[in-house]
């Protein structure tokens, strides 16, 4: 097979995502997002979540087919999210999947959503060559991976202890009495705010902390922090600076992704540093990340903003690179796993 053409499915949070991609070309990328549905709640809730896929998943893949103007008759493969991610709209996205494999006998493969948010950048800076970092940044997930192949070797060096990074960036939202996802909206804020104003908390960054935890994270005494700073402003009677601490948040949680990314590189020996996930969509991660690569000599591989955040072309980049590999397909009994460790790609 010269390059494969293969139909990504995404479905484990409040995205349904569609892909289409031949080798590491990018042909479609449609997405419809339920998060209207969650504003109200603060947060993503399942049942909506799952409900909004069933509804979205056939308008969404025919505007994919269209787009790429590719018939289901000439895939080579179907790949669909089998986790992490919320159960029951996982079970959409492969239920979909399963059935679209069957009806046109094509091969299904059920992948790793977090690896996907590193596979995306095949589909704008070509293959990976082994042997690389990852810092995997998203909603539910903070982690450092060291990338052997990115369809048979990925590890885990280290992850939050505690709470993600977007998840930080949504609750620090929330106490600033922003909208969700917080994420976006911290990134606007804080580019009129000053990053030195306040000093928050670095977490696991201290000298003890760096034999035990040195590739760790922990944001939930800087949400802490920012929470009690707040408390303090307002009991006092006077007003908060919204873009101030938004700033200065930011710049906690961005110092310290990035000085953990660089030093995994020396540790590791590798000149090559990609990231993936929602937050590194983010303006004052990628900023800083380019500035302290290039100081290190650390080539940084960053997908575009649009391809950073949940989506189907994710899937079907990462399930091309393990049918181009000649890995054999899910079976047929293929399960959602909330709980898929990064180290398993293919389920
Ligand atoms: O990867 P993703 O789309 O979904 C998960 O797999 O979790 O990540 C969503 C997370 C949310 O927490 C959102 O607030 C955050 O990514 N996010 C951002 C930005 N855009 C999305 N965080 C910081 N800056 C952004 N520009
Ligand atoms: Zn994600």
């Amino acid at each position: 097979m010269s390059e494969p053409l293969i139909l990504g499915i995404e479905s484990s949070c409040d995205e349904t995502g569609v892909g289409i991609v031949r080798g590491t070309t990018l042909l479609a990328n449609e997405v419809a997002s339920s998060v209207e549905e969650h504003v109200r709640f603060g947060g993503v809730v399942p049942e909506v979540a799952s409900r909004a896929h069933l509804q979205a998943f056939v308008p969404t893949l025919r505007r994919a087919l269209a787009a790429a103007d590719v018939d289901l008759g000439d895939l080579d493969g179907i790949a669909v999210t089998a986790g992490p991610g919320l159960m029951g709209a996982l079970v959409v996205g492969i239920a979909a999947a399963k059935a679209l494999a069957a009806a046109t006998r094509t091969p299904l493969y059920g992948v790793n959503h977090l690896v996907g948010h590193v596979a995306v950048d095949v589909l704008e800076h070509g293959r990976l060559p082994g042997g690389s970092v990852a810092l995997l940044v998203s909603g539910g997930h903070t982690s450092l991976l060291r990338v052997g192949d990115i369809a048979t070797d990925v590890t885990e060096i280290g992850s939050t202890i505690d709470d993600a990074a977007g998840e930080a960036y949504d609750k620090v939202a929330r106490l600033l009495g922003l909208p969700y996802p917080g994420g976006p909206v911290i990134d606007r804020a804080a580019a009129d705010g000053d990053p030195s104003a306040i000093s928050f908390p670095r977490g696991l960054t201290g000298p003890r902390d760096r034999q035990r935890h040195r590739f760790d994270f922990s944001f939930s005494g800087l949400k802490t922090a920012v929470a009690r700073w707040v408390e303090t402003r307002e009991r006092d009677g006077l007003d908060v600076p919204v873009a101030d601490v938004a700033a200065s948040f930011q710049e906690a949680v961005c110092d310290v992704l990035t000085a953990k990314a660089v030093d995994a590189c020396a540790a590791v020996g590798s000149d090559r540093l990609l990231i993936g996930g929602g937050v590194a969509a983010n303006s004052r991660l990628r900023g800083l990340l380019e500035e302290r690569c290039a100081a290190a000599g650390i080539a940084l591989r960053r997908p575009r903003p649009g391809l950073c955040t949940d989506n189907g072309a994710m899937i079907a980049a990462l399930g091309a690179q393990v049918v181009e590999r000649g890995l054999p397909p899910s079976p047929a009994d293929l399960g959602a796993d909330s709980g898929l460790p990064v180290s398993r790609i293919l389920v």
